[in-house]
C-alpha cells in the first residue's frame, strides 16, 4: 500500500487503519464462514451476532443506561432532523441555532409543529455560542453538540428534561453522561465508520409517546421493537462500527480518547494563538472551541491556497475550510493520530516563517 496520508477531511473522514483492515477482511470472509459479512441475511446468525455485539460494546463504551434503546438506522443525521420532530414534537420544541446543521434541524422540524429558536448566533456567522435560558416546558430542547463547519462545541450541556443532541461530529470523542439526554443521534461518517449508518440512542419512555399513526419506517418505537431490523439495516456499516468500538476499547475507551483529543486540539490552538496573529482562529468564544474541527484563517486568500497545496505536498490533505467560513478547517477526529497534528503544527510554523512579511 502507498503511504497513508494525514486526512483532515470533515466527513466522511479518516478511519483507524486496523479498523479498515479488519473490516476489509470481514467483507471478504466473516470468521471462516466462507461468506463475507455483507453477503449474509440481516436476520441470520452471523449478522445478528455482529449487531448484538455492536450494541453491547456501544453501551459499555458510552455507559448507556438500560432504559435507553440503541438503534442503528439509515438516512443519515439529516433524516433524523425530520424523524425526531415527527416522533417527539407535540406542542412546541426549542432549538439552538449554532450553525448550518443546527439550522437544518430547525428547518426540518418546522414541517411537523411549533418550533421556537431559543437563541441564535447566526448574526456573528456562528463564531460563538449564543446565550440562552432553558425553558423546561418545551417538548424538547435540540442542540448540535459540535458545529462541524464553524468550529464551536458545547463544552458543557444545558439541563432539560428532554435534551436532544446531534452529536454527528463528536460522538465517542468525549465522555458524556447519556442519562442527561432524551436522545442522541449521530451520522457515522466522522467518528464511527462509513457513511450510511446513523446511531440513535433514545430514552425508552419517549418511545411510548411516539404517535401510532406515523409510518412504521419513520417510527423510533417500531425500529426499537424490531431491534433495528424493521427492514434491511446497513449491515456492512454496522460491522465496521463494531470494529471501531473494539478499536476504541483497545485505545483505553472514550476517556482516554478524550484526553488524546484534548491534547491534539490544544496543540493546534496554541499554534494558532501563538502565531502573533498570522493565523487567526475563527471562533471568538474560546471556551467553546471544538476539539474535532479546528478552524482558522491566514492573512489572505492567496496564502491560503499556497498553504493548502504545500500541505498536500507534505501528505496532509482536505484542509480547505467550508465556503461560509473560508480559510482552513483541520478535522482531527478520534482516528487522526497525534503525529498528524504535530506534522500540521510543524508545517504551520515553517509556512509562517517563509511567508510572513518581515
Ligand atoms: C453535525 C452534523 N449534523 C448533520 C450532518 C449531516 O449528516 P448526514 O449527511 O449524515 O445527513 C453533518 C454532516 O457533516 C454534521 O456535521
Amino acid at each position: 500500500m502507498s503511504q497513508r496520508l494525514y486526512n483532515f477531511s470533515a466527513g466522511p473522514a479518516t478511519m483507524p487503519l486496523p479498523v479498515l483492515e479488519r473490516a476489509a477482511a470481514a467483507f471478504v470472509e466473516y470468521r471462516d464462514s466462507g461468506v463475507g459479512i455483507a453477503e449474509v441475511s440481516h436476520r441470520g446468525k452471523e449478522f445478528t451476532a455482529v449487531r448484538e455485539e455492536a450494541e453491547a460494546r456501544c453501551r459499555s463504551l458510552m455507559g448507556v443506561p438500560d432504559d435507553y434503546a440503541v438503534l442503528f438506522l439509515q438516512g443519515g443525521a439529516t433524516q433524523q432532523f425530520e424523524l425526531l420532530a415527527m416522533n417527539l414534537l407535540k406542542t412546541r420544541a426549542d432549538y439552538l441555532d449554532t450553525g448550518q446543521w443546527a439550522a437544518k434541524a430547525i428547518e426540518g422540524a418546522t414541517r411537523y409543529g411549533a418550533v421556537r429558536v431559543l437563541a441564535s448566533s447566526k448574526a456573528s456567522n456562528y463564531c460563538e455560542l449564543p446565550d440562552f435560558t432553558v425553558d423546561a416546558g418545551a417538548d424538547y430542547l435540540h442542540l448540535c453538540s459540535n458545529n462541524t463547519i464553524f468550529g464551536t462545541r458545547f463544552a458543557t450541556f444545558p439541563e432539560h428534561p428532554c435534551l436532544i443532541a446531534d452529536m454527528s461530529s463528536e460522538i465517542m470523542g468525549r465522555v458524556i453522561d447519556v442519562s442527561r439526554f432524551g436522545m442522541i443521534y449521530a451520522g457515522a461518517q466522522k467518528n464511527l465508520g462509513p457513511a450510511g449508518v446513523v446511531m440513535v440512542i433514545i430514552r425508552k419512555d419517549l418511545l411510548e409517546q411516539v404517535p401510532s399513526d406515523i409510518a412504521p419506517i419513520f417510527s423510533y418505537a417500531k425500529h426499537a421493537a424490531a431491534d433495528s431490523c424493521l427492514n434491511t439495516p446497513p449491515t456492512f456499516g454496522i460491522a465496521v462500527l463494531l470494529e471501531t468500538f473494539r478499536w476504541l476499547e483497545e485505545q483505553g475507551g472514550i476517556a482516554a480518547m478524550e484526553a488524546r483529543n484534548t491534547a491534539k486540539a490544544e496543540l493546534l490552538y496554541q499554534a494558532i494563538d501563538g502565531s502573533d496573529g498570522y493565523y487567526r482562529g475563527t471562533v471568538t468564544d474560546t471556551a467553546n472551541r471544538s476539539h474535532m474541527n479546528v478552524t482558522f484563517v491566514l492573512p489572505n486568500e492567496d496564502l491560503t491556497k499556497v498553504f493548502i497545496s504545500g500541505a498536500a505536498e507534505r501528505g496532509m490533505v482536505a484542509l480547505k475550510g467550508y465556503r461560509s467560513v473560508g480559510g482552513i478547517r483541520a478535522s482531527i477526529y478520534n482516528a487522526m493520530p497525534s503525529e498528524g497534528v504535530a506534522a500540521l503544527v510543524g508545517y504551520m510554523a515553517q509556512f509562517k516563517m517563509a511567508n510572513a512579511a518581515s
